[in-house]
């Protein structure tokens, strides 16, 4: 059914000129609050988008509500499942589904609580599971890749042999960032090309080997080609390549197997 391509596309673009069943909408800079209150530390927001075969869309980590994006995105499928991969992303998802009330909104551990106490409007219909739900498990499958406060839900896009991460890896490109990010990202080596787990998931991994390592090895068995991520520039090619680096090659040997 599918080609793949065209990520650096907005994904209703892509979705229409490829053919593809993978694409990635990049939304504005948000901006970290501590207490109610903003911080000047921006940060890259993105919503990866596949169509499934029936036409419905998946929408993970939905970005900002914008009408437009919208109707286009109703151009190439039924826009039906808004996907919360981890506790960080959910803010829009309510958005979304305000204007969209057939849609079915996806909770990963603790985000309902992390929405209430930030007083962020949202209703959770049902709770992601290690288990894909039958409404997309023969085109999706997903496990939750452990990291303690930082823990994520991957999916696995099998006809484009996606692989599409949240947080898990991170790999900023330096010319779209500032400071102070480009300086942390530089220390922690989360950078384009070079990108690797995100600084907060490493010392829980140290305590949760057995599961990370179930859980990488769960990944390689679906062999995907590609690397879909929230932050970052993706990886087109290579995945196997990639996976390797960040989660076997020294130091993370050490930490993960
Ligand atoms: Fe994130």
């Amino acid at each position: 059914m599918t080609a793949y391509g065209c990520l650096s596309l907005r994904a209703d673009e892509c979705l229409q000129a490829a053919r593809a069943d993978v694409g990635v909408v990049d939304g504005p800079f948000e901006y970290l609050t501590v207490g109610g209150i903003r911080l000047p530390l921006p940060f890259t927001t993105r919503m990866t988008v596949v169509r499934l075969s029936n036409g419905d869309l998946f929408l993970h980590s939905p970005i900002k509500f914008d009408e437009r994006l919208a109707m286009e995105l109703q151009g190439v499928g039924r826009v039906r499942h808004l996907v919360s991969p981890n506790q960080f992303h959910y803010a829009h998802i309510g958005e979304w589904a305000r204007a969209f009330p057939e849609t079915i909104t996806w909770a990963s551990p603790r985000v309902r609580r992390r929405a209430r106490v930030r007083h962020v409007d949202v209703d959770f219909t049902r709770d992601l599971n290690a288990i894909a739900p039958e409404e997309w498990r023969s085109e999706i499958d997903q496990l939750l890749f452990p990291g303690g406060y930082f823990k994520e839900f991957v999916f696995f896009h099998k006809t484009s042999s996606t692989l599409i991460l949240t947080d898990t890896i991170i790999n900023l490109e330096l010319d779209k960032i500032s400071e102070p990010w480009r300086t942390a990202a530089k220390l922690t080596r989360m950078y384009h090309p070079y990108g690797q787990i995100f600084f907060g998931m490493r010392l829980p991994l140290l305590f949760q080997r057995r599961k990370a390592k179930a859980a990488i090895e769960k990944i390689d068995s679906w062999q995907p080609q590609r690397i879909v991520l929230s932050h970052g520039r993706w990886f087109d090619a290579d995945a196997d390549e990639v996976i390797s680096r960040v989660f076997r090659a020294p130091p993370h040997r050490r930490q993960l197997s």
